[in-house]
């Protein structure tokens, strides 16, 4: 297999990062599922998801299009497609498909009736230009619909002054590492300038108690951006304290009665014309 560039992912490439996208992915599979249908994602499409990481938004939208339909995932990281194949093998999905490839530069064979992304927009450089240059693969008439956070909405109710500090560090090791920590707001305005007009909007957003995966997903997060907080004079290493973090938050949340709200996950989408 031929060698890629991983090192522009802020998040970085580790095995606990495939972890922590399982575990955003259990959070967030209903909400993208419903965001998928409501941007006319339907039975018999054929769909190109694009940074697919481990396979969930792939296997959210194989279940839209059934049999008839077929969905190719592609990302850059042989490591989150092998644990992709291994998902759509356990969900005994024989309609979707992982290969290796790195946007913008994509090379796929065929036309799709959607192309779909969570959670890549955000580490691209130049998000309109890749969006622009995906449409080619997309039949007239079809649908381009994009997912990404609005990290500023993370919160703790009542709020915990470890989750919100923990919130800012991860903002601004986005913002350090060249990505727009609220790139959900921006979706819309993507797409407009990819060519794309009148896109729509929708939101949706999961949230849990002190003990639950929201926690663990801010934690996680947290985890995987360590390195750029460090280098980036964001927070020390000591002060994060990666390995007790989750089980302060959800102890400060325990004695707060408080509710985590986990980002807001907004989808934008058009049709090409
Ligand atoms: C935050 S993850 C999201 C994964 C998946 N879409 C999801 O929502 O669970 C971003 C993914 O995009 C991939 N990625 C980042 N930059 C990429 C690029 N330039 N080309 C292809 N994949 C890329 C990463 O390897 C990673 O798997």
């Amino acid at each position: 297999m031929a060698e890629t560039d991983t090192g522009s992912y802020v998040m970085g490439t580790t095995s606990e990062e495939s972890d922590r996208l399982g575990i955003q992915a259990s959070l967030y599979d209903r909400h993208t599922e419903y965001l998928l249908r409501t941007a006319g994602l339907s039975e018999g499409m054929h769909v190109l998801d694009v940074g697919c990481g481990t396979g969930e938004v792939s296997l959210a939208a194989a279940r839209i299009v059934g049999s008839r339909g077929r969905v190719l995932g592609v990302d850059m990281d042989p490591g989150v497609l092998e644990r992709a194949r291994v998902n759509a093998a356990a969900d005994s999905f024989a309609n979707v498909g992982f290969v290796q490839g790195v946007l913008p530069d994509l090379e796929v064979a065929g036309s799709f009736d959607a192309l779909v992304g969570r959670l890549i927009l955000i580490h691209l450089d130049d998000p309109v230009s890749t969006v622009k240059g995906l449409t080619r693969f997309v039949r007239r008439g079809g649908v381009v619909t994009f997912q990404d956070f609005n990290i500023s909405r993370t919160r703790a109710v009542p709020a915990v002054p470890l989750v919100t500090e923990t919130v800012e560090w991860i903002s601004a090791a986005l913002r350090v590492g060249g990505r727009d920590p609220e790139m959900g707001e921006q979706l819309a305005e993507v797409l407009r300038l990819s060519g794309l007009p009148d896109p729509r909007v929708a939101v949706a957003a999961p949230a849990g108690g002190p003990d639950s995966a929201a926690v663990t997903l801010i934690a996680e997060s947290a985890r995987s951006l360590l390195p750029v907080m460090e280098r980036g004079g964001i927070a020390t290493a000591r002060e994060v304290d990666i390995d007790t973090l989750r089980e302060r938050m959800a102890r400060a949340c325990e004695v707060a009665r408080a509710t985590v709200y986990v980002p807001e996950l907004v989808a934008a989408w058009a049709q090409v014309r």
